[in-house]
């Protein structure tokens, strides 16, 4: 079983994120994060950027790899995903940019950009950490339900329900992008260690159908069941529809779990 840590508000959840984050840094200076974007993570690099200047902790010897990236977006649109994380994290520490990967959205073949993205994940030793978010139909990355639990980065049409929640980072005349290059189910899979993070109640029945339903293409999330090392953080809101959730918060009340960094 996944472990799954109930925090008592999003604040919580977000600054148990950061703390993981953090600790796989300090313990593993060299370490390849995979990262995620989205509101869910805003705080989480917020109080990264914080806690790694008060520690004096070094991002120079890390490597990243992001999770997606919008097709048609050049990395200096202001709503591309690259133009996200250097804002809200990359510009703030001394990771090197180089050492900093997204998918190319304005690539002029996105389908063989998928395949170099997916090829210098390999070539690049694989992900030691993997952040994740998770939208409202269980998708993660962009692998939308109906995708493929073998799959691979790849060129994904985003559902209607991800559009119209993305539409928010959009100005109301601009087009909200239809096509995503996304890390697939089965890189994901890859990683060592999975992170997912969900807070609100808008993601309670993402979170529910993730970890109690069955494993299934409708909602990709599931698929984590099969991971060997997948911690959950979520807060009280997002926690409201599971069913064994009293089962959860007596192994890790208030979400405190003794762990052991790997
Ligand atoms: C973002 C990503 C997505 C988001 C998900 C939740 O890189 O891969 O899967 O994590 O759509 O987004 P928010 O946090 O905006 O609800």
């Amino acid at each position: 079983m996944a472990t799954i840590l109930i925090h008592a508000d999003a604040k919580a959840a977000e600054n148990a994120t950061a703390k993981r984050l953090l600790d796989k840094i300090a313990t593993k200076p060299d370490a390849t994060l995979g990262l995620a974007t989205g509101g869910t993570m805003e705080q989480v690099y917020a109080i990264l950027i914080e806690k790694a200047r008060e520690l004096n902790l070094s991002f120079a010897g890390l490597k990243s790899f992001n999770l997606d990236e919008y097709i048609g977006l050049s990395a200096d649109h202001p709503q591309s995903y690259r133009t996200y994380m250097n804002k809200l994290l990359f510009d703030h520490v001394d990771i090197k940019p180089e050492n900093t990967h997204l998918p190319r959205g304005d690539a002029a073949d996105p389908a063989e950009e998928a395949r170099r993205y997916e090829a210098m994940i390999t070539e690049q030793g694989g992900i030691d950490l993997q952040l994740l978010g998770i939208g409202i139909n269980g998708h993660i990355g962009f692998n939308e339900p109906s995708s493929s639990l073998g799959s691979r980065t790849r060129i994904k049409k985003l559902a209607i329900s991800t559009m119209e929640a993305n539409r928010r980072f959009f100005k109301p005349d601009e087009a909200v992008p239809t096509h995503a290059l996304t890390m697939g189910i089965a890189t994901i899979m890859q990683a060592r260690k999975v992170i997912l993070l969900a807070t609100g109640a808008a993601k309670a029945d993402a979170i529910a159908a993730a970890l109690e339903g069955p494993v299934s293409t409708a909602c990709p999330a599931s698929v984590l069941q099969f991971h060997p090392d997948v911690t959950v953080i979520i807060d009280e809101d997002a926690a409201s529809k599971l069913k064994l959730r009293d089962f959860y918060e007596s192994i890790h009340p208030g979400g405190e779990e003794v762990y052991f960094v790997k």
